[in-house]
């Protein structure tokens, strides 16, 4: 079951000039920043209420945030659904006939098990579920 809208992420040439747009114009409370090595990217994450925004900058030109960057340019980059269990909502929508980029969950930012839909079966926008683990915060 879906709880909320986890969070959005948004794409950024880097982090050093798009930090202080949500920290001091917006003046969200900035919860973190990480380093996730395997997608090649580093997160400012704020928080807005219950949800978050995930300020990502690519750390390669050839990661998935790199190569996002190249073809669109900085923008919305994809929206994170909270769910109970990650497995079995990726599970449920390959049984549905939808495309999964991660056909099992993965550990993400704060310790969170993740995984993506492909966005050619969700109307163009990139999906992440998202189960909140210990790192919870
Ligand atoms: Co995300």
């Amino acid at each position: 079951m879906i709880r909320k809208i986890q969070h959005i992420g948004i794409a950024v040439n880097n982090l050093r000039d798009a930090v202080p747009f949500f920290r001091d114009v917006l003046g969200l409370e900035h919860v973190s920043t990480e380093e996730v090595a395997e997608q090649k990217i580093r997160a400012a994450v704020f928080r807005v209420g219950e949800s978050r925004i995930e300020v990502i900058e690519s750390t390669a030109p050839d990661g998935p945030v790199g190569k996002f960057l190249q073809r669109n340019g900085e923008g919305i980059h994809h929206i994170c659904f909270q769910v109970d269990d990650a497995a079995e909502a990726l599970s449920r929508a390959r049984e549905k006939g939808v495309r999964l980029i991660d056909e099992a969950p993965r550990t993400g930012i704060h310790g969170m098990r993740i995984g993506f839909l492909h966005p050619k079966s969700t109307f163009g926008v990139l999906t992440e579920f998202a189960q909140e683990g210990d790192g919870e915060r």
